[in-house]
């Protein structure tokens, strides 16, 4: 299969799950962690890739966080439309954070959460968060479970990853610096963490 073709499978997997994709409660608990961790407030700007059905804005709403800007970008039409039902406000942009035209300037925070073993292309998405951070804005990878916990649970479904879900701090760490990016934080106890701030 090559690469476009894999793309253009999940994007219809994930459309086909849109409608099933369950922001539950326990859910919604688990992504207040990590915008917790992300230290957001009210008045700044979020760049929610893979965004899924929203489940970084349900979590936002209930820690009262009222971002300036919120923009959920999601390669799956029918995640957006998910979102956008419970939020018809929020701002989209169904694109592919792997290609070279996906970023949009002007953000105190990008985030991919839950959302990091779909993709192959590491450079791009560290190049695509640079070019849409501030200067001094963070990047954060995150993930509900840990690197082993993801393992295990990618055994329990039967789901064969072409390379590591989540890929090696050492390798993390080199891309972090060769984007421009320092004050790299790994963490990997209840959740897995990974975050850098743009120093351009
Ligand atoms: C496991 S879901 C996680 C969704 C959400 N972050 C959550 O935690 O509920 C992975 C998401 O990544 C999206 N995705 C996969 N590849 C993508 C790409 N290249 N660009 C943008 N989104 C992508 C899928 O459409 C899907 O919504």
């Amino acid at each position: 299969m090559t690469m476009n073709e894999r793309k253009e499978a999940e994007k219809e997997q994930f459309n086909t799950l849109a409608a099933v994709w369950s922001n539950s409660e326990e859910a919604i608990g688990q992504a207040e962690k990590v915008v917790a961790a992300l230290g957001i407030q009210s008045g700044q700007s979020l760049m929610d890739v893979a965004s899924g059905s929203g489940v970084i804005l349900h979590a936002l709403k209930k820690r009262q966080i009222a971002p300036r800007r919120y923009l959920a970008m999601d390669i799956s039409p029918g995640m957006l439309e998910e979102l956008r039902r419970s939020f018809p406000e929020a701002e989209t942009d169904c694109a592919d954070f792997e290609s070279p035209l996906a970023y949009h300037p002007g953000f105190d925070h990008v985030l991919i959460y839950n959302s990091i073993p779909h993709f192959s292309n590491l450079d791009m998405l560290f190049a695509n968060a640079q070019r849409s951070l501030l200067p001094g804005g963070t990047f954060v990878i995150a993930h509900s479970r840990t690197r082993q916990g993801l393992k295990e649970h990618h055994q329990r479904i039967g789901y064969i990853s072409e390379r590591e879900p989540i890929p090696a701090n050492e390798e993390l760490s080199r891309l972090a610096a060769q984007y421009a990016f320092d004050q790299v934080v790994t963490s990997d106890d209840e959740f897995f963490y990974f975050s850098c701030r743009s120093r351009r």
